[in-house]
């Protein structure tokens, strides 16, 4: 039976998955994205790794194609550019280098769109012809719907809202240029907003006694849950900075719901009641009490991993139509 596998390459971790065309993952798994030195021992063990789930799954199966989502992935070449999560920079060729383990059809694009594209097929988007999709871990993504397409745009790079600007003497991001919401908003971004609060302010919050360096999104979302002034003030912060965007957003496209994906969004409530709250009010009037501010149906790596596979199915289809 066929299979294609989808690849959800993060700033973090990168899971695959086997996937059906019903839309089922059959078996997923990840390894870490950035621990390897090289590009080429990464793709060796990503390839290892798919095919150590081709094994678990069974005999009678085959992969027949790879889709993949990548931070800075380009659909129309294939490729990664100068992804500021990576540890390799510059431009990866990853379909060109992933062809020496497979003799498949291959597609990439960008993380965010993929995961747009898997809500759109198989999660809470279905039947949704305009909606975007932001993606909230190590970086902040960004995928737009339009019409019932993914936005792609002139070069292939349509919607990299992580790196608009949103305060020009801001925050070194990896991007090389400083004050992107992603340094805000996403998971290290919080991160900081807490470092930074604690160096201001002189309340008592028991933030205070953990590590710097063992802070992490979650626990300040946990720390929140209890009630702890800074970690509040910090979801507060954060939620305000993204809901000025998304307010902005809503003028480029004018869509029907935006969700919230990943690391971040997992806090749920905390996270979504501020955000519905401040994108509403900086939200010009013509679109108010409209806008639906929802979580993923299906989590964000499946619907990367499926969404990066129905680019190949979507392909595989529409050959069997013409033929
Ligand atoms: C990248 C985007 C990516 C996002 C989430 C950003 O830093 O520029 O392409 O979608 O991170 O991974
Ligand atoms: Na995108
Ligand atoms: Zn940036």
């Amino acid at each position: 039976k066929e299979l294609v596998a989808g690849i959800d390459i993060g700033g973090t971790g990168t899971k695959f998955g086997l996937t059906d065309r019903d839309g089922n993952v059959l078996i997923s798994n990840s390894i870490r994205t950035n621990a390897r030195e090289s590009f080429d021992t990464y793709l060796a063990e990503l390839h290892a790794g798919i095919e150590s789930a081709l094994a678990q799954v069974g005999d009678g199966y085959q992969v027949v194609g790879i889709g993949v989502g990548a931070p800075n992935g380009n659909y129309f070449k294939g490729t990664i550019d100068d992804a500021p999560n990576l540890r390799w920079r510059g431009i990866l060729h990853f379909i060109e280098e992933f062809k020496a383990y497979y003799d498949v059809p291959m597609a990439l694009t960008n993380d965010a769109n993929a995961a747009a594209l898997g809500e759109m097929l198989f999660g809470a988007a279905k039947g949704m012809k305009d909606f975007v999709v932001i993606t909230l871990g190590t970086g902040l993504g960004s995928g737009f719907v339009v019409n019932g397409q993914v936005l792609y745009g002139y070069d292939g790079f349509a919607g990299e809202v992580g790196h608009v600007i949103v305060d020009i003497n801001g925050r070194e991001c990896g991007c090389g240029r400083q004050g992107c919401l992603e340094t805000y908003v996403s998971a290290p971004g919080i991160v900081r907003t807490v470092q930074e609060m604690l160096g201001w302010s002189k309340s008592d919050s028991a933030l205070r006694k953990i590590c710097y360096d063992d802070l992490t999104a979650a626990t300040i979302a946990e720390f929140a849950q209890k009630g702890d002034p800074v970690a509040l003030k910090a979801f507060d912060f954060t939620a305000k900075t993204l809901g000025i965007k998304l307010a902005d957003m809503v003028a480029h496209t004018s869509p029907e719901a935006i969700f919230l994906f990943g690391g971040l969004a997992n806090a749920g409530d905390l996270l979504f009641e501020p955000v519905r709250r401040y994108t509403e009010e900086f939200m010009l009037n013509l679109y108010k009490n409209r806008v639906k501010i929802l979580p993923s149906a299906i989590g964000e790596q499946n619907a990367a991993i499926l969404g990066a596979a129905a680019l190949i199915w979507h392909d595989m289809d529409s050959k069997n139509e013409q033929s």
